[in-house]
């Protein structure tokens, strides 16, 4: 038996999937077949949904089927609503009020008409597709209704008129957003909805390889992407950032954080040893947006594009034995504070992007399915004896 261990599970090949591809070294990323500069900023999120599901664009007429259908489940479940408020008011992070939520999203589901369950207490309206639209309509209205009920504020209804994007931006002040939000958040959902097999993804269809249900395999995901080194970077960038843009020396701030043995928020990934192609594309989303009549903050923009410049330099310098590049999590943080996302739903919204990929990998795993399941290798004793419990 090969007993040779790989931590991190780095460099193993788990299983085929036809959703997307990375070359780590070109810096290329294929979602559903389109090259991440095809898709991101011509496609709304819904016409990507639709390719990651059918694996092919839509006509008109099903696109737009397609956008009502996930439009109705956009509402809350009342006890959703409640966990989250209760999440927002007993001071939790929106990812723990998204790991909750979503939890609770199958009460959104139709009752079985006899209450009726199978031999796991699974109900009989579980269905895998409709639960993967549930998941990726309802987290959006999670997170927007955690955000009203942190500062205070009523929830506002969804409008099934208004886009995926435009409608999360809308629940969280209530005006309507402008185009260039819309295009920005849009080219975001899209950049990130999937990237092979990341931790949250695996885990993801770890729970589904149990043949368990959807929601519960995008309940594990949104832990896994809780994570600081998974999801949990761009509020850390936006810091970081908020700090270059404030002084006077930008060089000065990131040498001493490297100096202090910190690692610089946005740099640094296990598959790319050249640019995130993400990075790249949120790079020139960020660009059109702040420099756009009705953008942002160009002076921010400005200084985030010269902390680009001098983290990497000092990156490649100080380690020239690593390939430490631009990550997708540093123009994340740009675009999102661009587009009007609070700092503290950052990885939520992650979320609401990465949960396209996580359903759909639910769905591919349980289309042709054989249960998760690594070795390990024991490191512990053998042979031990017992001890009674007065004799210890
Ligand atoms: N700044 C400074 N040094 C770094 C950085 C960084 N951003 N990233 C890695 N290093 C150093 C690290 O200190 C280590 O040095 P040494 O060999 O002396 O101990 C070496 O590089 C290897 O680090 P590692 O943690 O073994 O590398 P990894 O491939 O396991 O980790 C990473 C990848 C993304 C977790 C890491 O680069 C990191 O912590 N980056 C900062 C956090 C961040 O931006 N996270 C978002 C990642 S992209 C999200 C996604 O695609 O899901």
């Amino acid at each position: 038996m090969d007993e040779t261990v790989r931590t991190g599970l780095d460099g193993v090949v788990a299983d085929e999937t036809r959703l997307s591809a990375i070359d780590g070294d070109l810096g290329e990323l294929t979602i559903g077949g389109f090259s991440l500069d095809e898709l991101a900023g011509n496609a709304t999120f819904e016409e990507t949904l639709f390719v990651l599901y059918e694996d092919r664009l839509p006509t008109a007429d099903e696109l737009a089927d397609f956008r009502d259908e996930l439009a109705g489940y956009r509402s809350l479940a009342p006890a959703t609503r409640t966990v989250v408020e209760a999440a927002a008011e007993g001071g939790q992070s929106a990812m723990d009020a998204a790991r909750m939520g979503i939890a609770s999203a199958s009460l959104a589901r139709p009752a079985a008409d006899d209450g009726a369950s199978g031999a796991n207490g699974e109900t009989a309206s579980e269905e895998p597709e409709r639960d993967a639209l549930v998941a990726v309509s309802q987290l959006p209205t999670i997170v927007a209704t955690y955000w009203r009920a942190r500062e205070g504020a009523e929830p506002i209804e969804p409008r099934s008129d208004l886009s995926h994007a435009g409608n999360y931006l809308y629940m969280l002040t209530g005006e309507e957003p402008t185009d260039s939000e819309v295009r920005g958040l849009e080219t975001y959902l899209n950049a990130v909805v999937d990237h092979g097999f990341n931790a949250s993804t695996f885990t993801g269809r770890a729970i589904a390889s149990t043949e368990s249900d959807v929601l519960s395999a995008v309940t594990g995901a949104v832990g896994a992407l809780k994570g600081p080194l998974h999801g949990g970077a761009p509020g850390p960038v936006l810091d970081m950032l908020d700090e270059t843009h404030a002084a006077d020396d930008v060089r000065a701030i990131l040498e001493a954080k490297l100096d202090a043995g910190e690692r610089l928020m946005g740099f640094g990934h296990r598959v790319y040893t050249v640019r995130d192609p993400r990075a790249a594309v949120l790079s020139e989303a960020a660009e059109a947006f702040y420099r756009a009549d009705d953008g942002g903050d160009e002076d921010f923009y400005e200084s985030a594009v010269e902390t680009e410049t001098v983290a990497r330099d000092l990156l490649s310098d100080r380690r020239p034995d690593l390939d430490l590049e631009t990550n997708v999590e540093f123009y994340t943080a740009i675009v999102l504070r661009g587009v009007g996302i609070p700092q503290p739903l950052f990885s939520a919204t992650f979320a609401v992007a990465r949960v396209g990929g996580w359903t759909a990998h639910a769905l591919e795993q349980l289309a042709d399915n054989r249960i998760v399941r690594p070795r390990s290798k024991y490191v512990g004793e053998y042979g031990r004896t017992w001890t009674s419990i007065d004799e210890r």
